[in-house]
């Protein structure tokens, strides 16, 4: 099953609520939500208080991804705004599998990210311990950059591991995706879509998320 996750980064932030209305109406199945700190990358985006007003307003899988340095101080945070998946980067912390043990701990699925410049041989490790691997497609901190298929080399690492060890993991990918380029990383073994800017700055979202259904459907995971 492939899962598109549209990223309220891209979304008009002056009317959140019908946005995140129009993306879940629109076939979404998460709600990809970017958490930036200014530090760790660039950008500042929002945080809990936010993501916790917007909660009620959704049934859509919230999908946080937290993009701050030493994550494990706000793990509390984002599970009480609501959160049903948080990923941390494994740059972030120095103890990625102490945080990763709060989040299960607190029953919300985990996962952890890499960015382009970390070799995909550092998040092997941890693959048994989370739900889903992150591999970025952008450099992070801001949406509407271009997609790096240099990156499905990693995906493919990440996808073999899970097989041969017989895990099961969810694999997601985020930065620069569209319909275009769905079947890139479909065949490559990514299973959860991250798009902002291709969704939300559409005119019609909903025929965007449904080609890019289409497009995974017709290119499934390809050994
Ligand atoms: C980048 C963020 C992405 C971004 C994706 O740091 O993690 O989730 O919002 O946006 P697009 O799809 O526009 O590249
Ligand atoms: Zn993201």
């Amino acid at each position: 099953m492939i899962y598109i996750a549209p990223s309220l980064l891209a979304a008009d932030f002056a009317n959140l609520k019908t946005e995140i209305r129009t993306v879940a109406d629109a076939g979404a199945n998460y709600l990809h939500l970017d958490v930036m700190d200014g530090a760790f990358v660039p950008n500042i985006s929002f945080g809990a208080p936010v993501i916790s007003a917007l909660r009620p307003h959704s049934k859509l899988i919230f999908d946080v991804h937290l993009m701050i340095n030493d994550p494990g101080r706000y793990i509390n945070d984002f599970v009480k705004a609501g959160a049903d998946l948080i990923t941390i980067h494994l740059e972030s912390c120095s103890d990625p599998a102490k945080v990763l043990k709060e989040i299960r701990d607190r029953e919300v699925r985990c996962g952890l990210a890499i960015s382009p410049a970390t070799p995909v041989e550092e998040i092997l490790p941890y693959l048994s311990q989370i739900d889903m691997a992150l591999i970025m497609t952008v450099v992070p901190g801001f949406g509407g950059q271009k997609f790096m298929p240099d990156m499905m080399e990693k995906v493919r690492t990440v996808k073999r591991y899970a097989l041969t060890h017989n895990l099961k993991l969810d694999i997601q990918v985020d930065g620069g995706i569209s319909a275009e380029n769905t079947a890139t990383v479909t065949e490559a073994g990514a299973n959860i879509i991250v798009a902002g800017s291709a969704i939300f700055k559409a005119k019609k979202p909903r025929a965007v998320i449904e080609a890019m259904r289409k497009e995974a459907e017709k290119h499934p995971y390809k050994a």
